[in-house]
């Protein structure tokens, strides 16, 4: 097969305003050109650049990010919203069967490559960090999106750089709809809110700081000093007093939130990182670690304008913190990095901490109308005595070896591939993922929490034992997991027809980037 990223390359070559640095927007000619080497019209086709940009994030002097552009080429330019303020990339909207063409170009200063997290696509669309393109370089993606009803999202995924880049503003949301969905009459339109939470530090100068050079922080994972929600701190939602449909995505690096609302209201859950439950569910709080996934229903219609709840994160015991170190603002600054985030302490507080998420004010009265819905989406489940390897899962060390996070003592190698991680298509497989810490040998140290997940589709949680906390939502639908320190969770999943080599990895981006992650292999024997 020839290399579509070889393919793609040759097509664009002498695309005005490549070079010059300006948004190759409207690449029609090398669009024709990709669509005849692979099949049918798309529904939807975008320009999807990687710049550098600065945002207005404080008053003051504007912040140096990373962010993704885009524009409708064809289709239905209602499916791209742009994001209003901050940094993040536009929302994506698809309806479920639609085909994509997505034209990524690599404006920053370092390779880059997009993944679909939480999409079950073909290997060479799955952003996979081999394909990851240089700069100036672009990427072709073109696939059919059968997921769920849901909320997914898109990031780079390049090796060893996805933290940086996430970090300097790289994340968008895709949400996919369909009609069984949409009779449902959830709320919709400015009814319908994103909400992606993320911690960032900035210096007195307004700029990004990423992590220090401590090894001890990367051991941890970038914990920032500030919560930011759709990129803007100190994040006020206005509401009319009616339902909301809130999508929350914990797109932090590394930091997990203990979700409450702090007026001891519930929470009321109608969806996880594979789209809708089959009915709400109810809780006093929810744990959310990076890059899941959060749908609440949220009626406000009780609450008396000029009031309203603020989403907080409880504190709670996240294990073993090697905290790093408390330098003032200022000390350390490092320079030489070469996008956003300088080099110094983020000096964060750590896992754990409490902390304020945003506040909700009622500005204007609701139009009425909406209720919770008893029944949401039918979810295909499968039963753990029809997996292929019932009784004997497979297991997956999450430990710490030689000062590295690492996966059954193995560190991410870009095509490498042990017997133990190839996998028949379409299997139907357990996986046990054990985070015990180090061993007795060493002081009785714990070990860090390990959000594991896989790319090429969802899973369900079949248990969960160890460890100490509660707040977790095994319901559902998952493509990421949270394993406390302690704890033994087994997860079923039904894997893809699609063959080739899929990754799965530690979604806190530090350990990712250290090599917490490694390949599966779907292949025929
Ligand atoms: Cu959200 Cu492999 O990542
Ligand atoms: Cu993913
Ligand atoms: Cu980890």
């Amino acid at each position: 097969m020839i290399s579509r990223r070889t393919f793609i390359k040759g097509a664009v070559v002498g695309t005005a305003g490549v070079a010059s640095g300006l948004l190759p927007l409207g690449m029609s000619a090398p669009t024709k050109t990709a669509r005849a080497a692979v099949g049918p019209e798309p529904d939807l086709s975008l320009s999807l650049a990687a710049m550098p940009d600065q945002a207005r994030i404080f008053s003051g002097p504007p912040t140096d990010v990373w962010r993704y552009k885009s524009q409708v080429l064809s289709g239905d330019p209602a499916q791209l919203i742009q994001a209003e303020g901050g940094y993040l990339g536009p929302t994506i909207r698809v309806e479920q069967g639609q085909r994509l063409l997505v034209r990524h170009y690599n404006g920053l200063p370092q390779e880059t490559i997009i993944h679909w997290h939480g999409l079950s696509l073909p290997a060479e669309m799955d952003g996979h960090p081999r394909y990851a393109v240089p700069p100036g370089g672009t990427y072709a993606y073109e696939f059919q999106v059968n997921d769920r009803p849901g909320t997914y999202w898109y990031h780079p995924h390049p090796d060893r750089l996805t933290g940086p880049q996430v970090y300097g503003g790289l994340a968008g949301l895709f949400i996919v709809t369909n009609p069984q969905e949409q009779a449902l009459g959830l709320p919709d339109g400015e009814y319908d809110v994103p909400l992606v939470i993320q911690d960032r530090t900035f210096d007195r100068d307004n700029q990004l700081v990423y992590i220090g050079r401590n090894p001890m922080s990367r051991m941890v994972g970038f914990l920032g000093r500030q919560v930011l929600v759709n990129g803007r701190p100190d994040y006020k939602l206005d509401v009319a007093a009616t339902a909301y449909r809130l999508r929350i995505l914990n797109g932090s690096n590394s930091r997990i939130y203990d979700l409450t609302w702090d007026d001891g209201r519930d929470l009321i859950i109608i969806g996880t990182d594979g789209g809708l439950l089959e009915k709400p569910i109810r809780r006093r709080h929810v744990l959310l670690a990076p890059a899941q996934r959060l749908e609440l229903w949220a009626d406000f219609s009780k609450d008396r304008e000029g009031s309203g709840p603020s989403l907080v994160s409880r504190e709670f015991d996240a294990g073993f913190s090697f905290g790093p170190g408390r330098m003032g603002p200022g000390m350390m600054r490092g320079g030489g990095m070469m996008g956003p985030g300088r080099f110094a302490d983020p000096g964060g507080a750590p896992n754990g901490a409490p902390m304020t998420i945003m506040s909700v004010q009622v500005t204007r009265p609701g139009s009425g109308g909406h209720s919770l819905p008893e029944r949401l989406l039918p979810i295909e489940r499968h039963s753990e005595q029809q997996a292929w390897n019932f009784g004997n899962p497979r297991q997956f060390f999450l430990e710490m070896n030689r000062m590295a996070w690492t996966i059954n003592g193995r560190l991410f190698d870009m095509t490498g591939v042990a017997p133990d991680e190839v996998i028949e298509p379409g299997a139907l497989e357990v996986w046990e993922f054990l985070n015990q810490g180090f061993g007795p040998g060493m002081m009785g140290m714990m070990s860090l929490p390990h959000p594991m997940h896989i790319h090429g589709g969802q899973f369900q949680v079949l248990s969960r034992e160890g460890g100490w906390m509660d707040g977790f939502v095994d319901e559902g639908l998952h493509d990421t997991v949270l394993v406390m320190p302690g704890q033994r969770v087994r997860i079923l999943m039904k894997f893809a027809s699609n063959q080739g080599l899929f990754i799965y990895h530690c979604h806190n981006l530090e350990h990712e980037d250290m090599g917490m992650m490694r390949n599966y292999l779907v292949e025929r024997k």
